[in-house]
């Protein structure tokens, strides 16, 4: 094999240190060179070869090919501009900003490096998704459609800062979380919608309709009053008189006339992979439900025990580096697509106070390019 691909990591909180940083260190190709805190307690268990407080170091190290930032969008406008100066290629987070300003902020400010940043969103890089995209393709293209896609978790388990500021400080989960299933949207129909539409809590608990062209209509139904101790996401695509269903990213079935497949995706706890029924993985979020502790609850991370089905970040991670090291030349979820998820919810956001059909324009984007 070639030379590892050296990277680094600004951001190394809750969500980095379960995911990007071990996602990083098993990839074989991957030399995570330096991470990158304000609080850097803890970092050492990685062994990493560097830890540091100062970003800029880690931006001009000569040897770190590309950038990992896993902060929270507040901390982000900094970083890009040292992504800029350096020249070096920056995976950001999602969701890449908040409104729609800062949103229009962010597409003048980074557009002659949009080919470079790769805005984290995971969803179609999971096997399944990918699967889904084929089948898709393949037998229900070119007719009327219907897409659900439920997205419904638990906000009592959730890190205590999160649910403040989506419970009390009323931040919308149609920023934080539903902006990767109007990517994933994006992904399966090559489109973006024509309208939005909005009813339910606004911050927490929406269902959200969306048409697209080509006569295809998706329902994205998004809570945090539901138990994780049942599957989070559910995919459902009908058209050509054909059934595609996806079952929390560990199993995927096709039902037509003369057709059914099933497929299952190997999911994992603790380290050890199982790949059932979907069935027998409820089983396993009903278990681990029931035994979350309330020391566990208080953090508000559960990565050591919980069930990890792939969503595809650690191969998000792999395209990264392919980005970072030169092996392809733009970034999949470039600038406007990170872009276009937020001005996407923005209008859905409008949608619900304004109690109307909303229908985006995503012009605006390009305007000033
Ligand atoms: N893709 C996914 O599936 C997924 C899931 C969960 C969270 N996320 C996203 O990950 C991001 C982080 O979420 P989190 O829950 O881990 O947040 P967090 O607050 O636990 O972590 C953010 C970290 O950034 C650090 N930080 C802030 N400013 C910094 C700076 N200037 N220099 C260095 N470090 C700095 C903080 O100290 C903190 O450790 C959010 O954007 C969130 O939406 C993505």
């Amino acid at each position: 094999m070639s030379e590892k691909t050296k990277l680094g990591v600004v951001g190394c909180g809750g969500f980095c240190r379960g995911n990007h940083i071990p996602n990083l260190l098993k990839n074989p190709a991957v030399d995570l060179k330096t991470l990158c805190d304000l609080n850097t307690d803890g970092l050492e268990q990685f062994n990493v070869r560097r830890i540091t407080t100062d970003m800029e170091e880690l931006f001009a190290d000569p040897e770190i090919r590309g950038v990992v930032c896993a902060t929270k969008p507040d901390a982000r406008r900094d970083i890009m501009a040292l992504a800029l100066k350096y020249r070096k290629p920056l995976f950001v987070e999602k969701p890449l900003c908040w409104g729609e300003e800062e949103t229009l902020k962010t597409v003048d400010m980074m557009k002659e490096f949009r080919d470079f940043l790769f805005v984290g969103f995971n969803r179609q890089f999971s096997p399944l998704m990918k699967d889904a995209y084929e089948l898709f393709k393949k037998h229900c293209g070119g007719t009327a459609t219907t897409i659900i896609y439920r997205i419904v978790g638990e906000a009592l388990i959730w890190p205590p800062a999160h649910y403040d500021a989506v419970i009390n400080k009323k931040e919308s989960t149609i920023i934080h979380e539903v902006t990767h299933i109007f990517q994933l949207l994006h992904f399966l129909t090559g489109n973006f919608p024509v309208s939005v539409h909005t009813a339910g809590g606004g911050n927490v608990d929406n269902i959200i309709t969306l048409e697209y062209p080509g006569n295809v209509t998706a329902v994205i139904i998004a809570g945090d009053n539901g138990s994780v101790g049942f599957p989070k996401e559910y995919l459902e695509i009908n058209g050509n008189y054909t059934t595609i269903a996806g079952y929390n990213f560990t199993e995927l079935e096709i039902t037509a006339c003369k057709l059914f497949e099933r497929r299952r995706y190997p999911y994992t706890i603790a380290g050890r992979e199982y790949t059932t029924s979907h069935v027998e993985m409820e089983e396993k979020l009903r278990a681990f439900r029931s035994s979350i502790t309330p020391e566990e609850q208080s953090v508000g991370y559960y990565y050591d025990r919980q069930v990890h089905v792939d969503k595809g970040h650690a191969q998000e991670m792999e395209v990264f580096r392919q980005l970072a090291a030169g092996e392809i030349r733009r970034s999949p979820i470039d600038l406007y697509a990170g872009a276009a998820a937020n001005l996407i919810a923005c209008e859905a956001l409008r949608s619900h106070t304004e109690k109307r059909k909303i229908f985006p324009d995503l012009n605006k984007l390009f305007r000033n390019s």
